[in-house]
């Protein structure tokens, strides 16, 4: 990456950094390098929020810029590109629920591939302007759903095939495939990462973890798909983050760098761990025990059966390992979602109860 030559600081694009993961990203490299300064792109969808920041403390909210904006707005981006030196892009915004993808695709396309389009072309104009400057980085960052699905034994690496099962995993994969080409067609020194299942602080509550985790608080059922024995490969935001600062910083251009967690969990042991973590935290047990919620329903339609990543790349590469133990991320998952429930309840909007019911034919009353 390149110094903004205006004031020595150096200038990143995040999108979609009121989400999830963009949110964790910000406020950690915000903390951990002095000389970033973050303009952070979001359209504020139902996944978004703005007052993720308000805690911020002056010296990091000084280095942090919100711009409510739509990444397919082409001239609001050849604006952002136009007012700042730009030295790389860190690119999250995306429809990123899998359920939601099913009931209604066409989003998905909208801002995963055409979002995703424009950034780039918005990316390959400013960079061309000014000079191509070698230390540019577009960093695109990707799921481990574009491989599909594995048995019972071996891991997704660099190499293995695109096989998406859903609308959402089409879209990053095709999306994925237009930063590669613009590396390869016109030198863009784009970089993608496929990282598999995050959890941690500020997770929307439509994603397994927090969903169970407010379901058990209101003693609401617990509804698991299938039968409960896929398999996902659990990775604690933060380490996620580390991992996306070391691909900036040290990542080959044109290359991929797989990114997981190492710990592979069946979905049902996941929410009986839940079970047990929440009830001994509110004191429940015997016939309130929180194991009484589960409720099976029926399987998500093309249910990829299990996700585990090969990350030996970017540790050999890199020298990145996860710093945090799966059981202890879990537990400081759960204390942070009870410490912010006024949080919860600010996302819990009109919109977010509509889904909920559709999806589960849940009712949620207002005020819950
Ligand atoms: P999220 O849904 O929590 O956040 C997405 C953010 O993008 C929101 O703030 C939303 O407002 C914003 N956004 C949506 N459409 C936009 C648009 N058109 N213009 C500008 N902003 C827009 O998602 P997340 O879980 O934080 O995921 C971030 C990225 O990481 C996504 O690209 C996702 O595919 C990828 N990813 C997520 C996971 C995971 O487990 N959550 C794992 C691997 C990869
Ligand atoms: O692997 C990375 C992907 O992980 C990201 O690209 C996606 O953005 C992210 O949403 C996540 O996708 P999943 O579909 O794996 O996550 P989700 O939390 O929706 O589901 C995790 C598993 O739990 C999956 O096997 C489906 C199951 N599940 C999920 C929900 C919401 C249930 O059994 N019940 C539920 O209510």
């Amino acid at each position: 990456m390149t110094d903004d030559n205006t004031d020595e600081m150096i200038h990143l694009l995040v999108t979609g950094g009121a989400g999830f993961i963009g949110t964790n990203f910000i406020r950690h490299a915000l903390s951990l390098r002095p000389d970033w300064f973050i303009t952070n792109l979001d359209a504020l969808t139902y996944a978004g929020n703005s007052a993720n920041f308000n805690d911020l403390p002056q010296a990091l909210a000084s280095r942090h810029k919100f711009i409510h904006g739509d990444i397919r707005d082409a001239s609001l981006l050849d604006q952002l590109f136009s007012e700042h030196e730009i030295s790389a892009v860190v690119h999250f915004a995306a429809e990123s629920h899998v359920d939601r993808s099913i009931l209604g695709p066409e989003a998905f396309v909208e801002t995963n591939i055409t979002g995703t389009f424009r950034l780039l072309e918005a990316s390959l104009k400013a960079w061309r302007v000014r000079g191509k400057p070698e230390g540019f980085r577009f960093l695109h960052v990707s799921t481990d759903e574009v491989y599909g699905s594995l048995g019972p034994q071996g891991y997704f690496t660099e190499q293995t095939p695109y096989e998406p099962s859903s609308p959402y995993s089409a879209s990053k994969a095709a999306s994925d495939h237009f930063v590669k080409a613009y590396f390869r067609t016109y030198g863009l020194p784009g970089i993608v990462t496929n990282s598999s299942n995050n959890f941690g602080p500020y997770q929307f509550p439509e994603k397994l973890i927090p969903l169970m985790i407010l379901n058990i608080v209101e003693q609401k059922p617990l509804p698991v798909y299938g039968d409960g024995k896929n398999v996902r490969d659990w990775l604690y935001v933060l380490d996620h983050c580390s991992a996306l600062i070391k691909v900036l910083e040290e990542g080959r251009p044109g290359e991929t760098y797989n990114i997981g967690g190492g710990a592979e969990r069946q979905n049902i042991d996941i929410v009986h761990l839940l079970c047990d973590l929440l009830d001994s935290r509110l004191g429940r047990s015997g016939e309130q025990s929180s194991q009484r919620l589960v409720t099976f329903v029926p399987d998500r339609p093309g249910h990829d059966r299990r996700y585990a990543i090969d990350c030996t790349k970017i540790k050999r590469e890199l020298g990145w390992e996860p710093e945090h133990r799966f059981d202890q991320a879990l537990e400081a998952t759960v204390e942070w979602y009870l410490d912010h429930m006024q949080w919860v309840e600010s996302i819990r909007s009109g919109e977010y109860r509509k889904w909920i019911e559709r999806q589960y034919g849940i009712k949620e009353e207002v005020g819950n």
